[in-house]
């Protein structure tokens, strides 16, 4: 019996998220939402104003960047260099800093061994773009989860509405733009796996698709 290490990948609004929370709480395991790595590194960069393809001023960034996730009352919080930074992170300004800066090898590199040392202890879900084809190719079960461009922009718009001033319009564009920038990269590109089970929630309710998600992990065998 193992302890698993479970891989969720997929573009943005496909409700990684929300599944991921609730997955990892049923099977009492970790939940690691990677792309909140990817926005501490953004969140820094613009704060010294640094630009999404200045490699040398990324790698500085990275270089004395201390990043860490501690599970609180709250939920998953982000620390960064001692200071907790989660409320900070979900602007679009930052969604699309990090697309953009996630296409660099020297941020990428640097989050690898990051994300590589959280998994170590196994009993994790993993959401992300390339979990299941990059950072833990020998996962023991991955998902990739999709949905139409417009549910997913509507989720996102839904999400956001009451801290953005961003119209439905203007949120199908972001998601567009995000999805061409993680899916055309050259490196570790949003693509399923393989060997990723694929989920459409376009018509599935967040418990379906957990239900389903269940039902393949089911197969295996695990501890809790
Ligand atoms: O999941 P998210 O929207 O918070 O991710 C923000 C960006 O980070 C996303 O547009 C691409 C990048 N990302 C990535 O390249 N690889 C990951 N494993 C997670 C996120």
């Amino acid at each position: 019996m193992k302890r698993l290490i479970i891989t969720i990948d997929g573009p943005s609004g496909a409700g990684k998220t929300t599944v991921s929370k609730i997955l990892a709480g049923r099977l009492e395991y970790r939940y690691i939402d990677t792309g909140a790595l990817y926005r501490g590194v953004a969140l820094e960069a613009i704060s010294a104003d640094i630009n999404p393809d200045d490699d040398a001023g990324l790698e500085n960034i990275c270089s004395s960047l201390k990043m860490k996730f501690v599970y609180g009352e709250k939920g998953l919080r982000l620390i960064s260099n001692d200071s907790n930074i989660t409320d900070k992170i979900r602007t679009p300004e930052i969604s699309m800093f990090a697309s953009a800066a996630s296409a660099r090898p020297v941020v990428r590199n640097f989050l690898l061994e990051l994300q590589r040392e959280l998994g170590r202890e196994k009993g994790v879900v993993f959401e992300g773009r390339d979990m299941g084809t990059v950072v833990f190719p020998d996962a023991d079960v991955k998902f990739y989860l999709d949905a139409s461009h417009k549910t997913r922009s509507l989720r996102r718009y839904q999400e956001l509405e009451s801290e953005t001033s961003q119209t439905l319009k203007s949120v199908e564009k972001d998601i567009k733009r995000r999805d061409k920038n993680d899916s055309a990269r050259d490196i570790a590109p949003l693509k399923a796996a393989e060997d990723a089970v694929i989920i459409d929630s376009t018509h599935l309710s967040v418990h379906d698709v957990v239900d389903r998600m269940m039902s393949v992990i089911g197969n295996m065998r695990y501890i809790k």
